[in-house]
């Protein structure tokens, strides 16, 4: 039912059937045992959209002040607003317990909306999506998955090259699914009234005291006046801007565990622009994905 079977896999010329969707068994296990609380926070998103960074300022957001805990300081995002699908439940053996956790719990997710926890949905709680450009999103990805993804013939996920990862990303042949669709779906839960927020990666670049203030309401903590006097906001964007991070001690040695993979936290890091994906594409691969975009969103506010 999450995804139909005749478009969760491809057939690539040289390496064969390619599952369009591989991390489908793991949002089958997190749909068969999450349950959810109305106090939960979701960070959701397509990979490479800005997720790490999110998460970041949604944890700031919800502890600081009185609910700060500093014992956490040294974990990665990942760690402190786990993956319900990568990282809580990797396996059927349920690697993180989050049962146990105190509310509010910050979780996250880049399962497709339609795809999600019937008890995610119905408990309301909020979610936060972050979308990026697909130019930027499609060439992060391809650096992410060229550097964690080993080489060796024969692997599940052959390493492709900038130009038959377009053409996949393209036909919508990606890790959770078109990108086109993910972005649609949130929209659309949005659209029908599901509590969701927004926001764009790009957006947040160029204004992010805007888009923080709206993050902090939407999550019912608005900044007070005596906050903003204190300059917390700009507190918080500096803490997660891009250089603060790659700077800190977290990034300079720790690991983080993806769906039983060792993935080094810098590998979440490399630009942190909004056009570096003018150095990989040709006007006409820029082209063809705007084009795309043009005509998937062309019923929405979304351009
Ligand atoms: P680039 O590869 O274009 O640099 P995700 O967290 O969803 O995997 O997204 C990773 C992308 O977000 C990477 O994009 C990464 O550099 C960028 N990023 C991570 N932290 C960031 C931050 N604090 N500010 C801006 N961009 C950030």
């Amino acid at each position: 039912e999450c995804v139909p079977l005749e478009t969760a896999f491809f057939q690539h010329k040289e390496h064969g059937w390619i599952s369009r969707f591989p991390t489908i068994v793991n949002c089958l296990v997190a749909q068969k045992y999450f349950v959810g609380r109305s106090t939960d926070v979701f960070v959701s998103s397509l990979p490479k959209s800005g997720t790490v960074w999110l998460k970041d300022l949604v944890y700031k957001i919800k502890r600081r002040g009185g609910n700060q805990d500093h014992k956490n300081d040294l974990l990665s995002p990942h760690q402190k607003v786990p993956f319900l699908e990568l990282q809580v439940y990797a396996s059927e053996d349920h690697v993180l317990d989050i049962d146990s956790l105190p509310s509010p719990r910050l979780l996250s997710t880049h399962i497709p909306y339609p795809s999600l926890p019937t008890s995610l949905i119905d408990s309301g709680c909020p979610i936060v999506y972050i979308w990026r450009d697909p130019k930027a999103v499609f060439v992060s990805d391809w650096h992410f998955f060229n550097e964690i993804i080993p080489s060796e013939p024969g692997k599940n996920h052959p390493p492709l090259t900038i130009n038959e990862k377009f053409e996949c990303f393209c036909n919508g042949y990606s890790i959770f699914g078109p990108y086109w669709d993910h972005v649609l779906g949130y929209w659309n839960a949005k659209k029908n009234g599901a509590n969701i927020l927004l926001i764009k990666y790009e957006d947040l670049m160029v204004d992010p005291v805007v888009q923080l203030k709206a993050l902090a309401e939407f999550l019912k903590l608005p900044f007070t006046k005596e906050e903003e006097k204190d300059n917390i906001i700009h507190g918080i964007i500096n803490a997660c801007s891009f250089q603060t991070v790659k700077d800190s001690k977290m990034y300079e040695s720790g690991n983080t565990e993806l769906l039983q993979v060792q993935v080094n936290n810098t590998t979440f890091l490399r630009k942190g622009k909004t056009n570096d994906w003018e150095n990989y594409l040709t006007p006409k691969m820029a082209e063809r994905l705007d084009l795309l975009t043009v005509q998937k969103f062309a019923d929405t506010d979304l351009i």
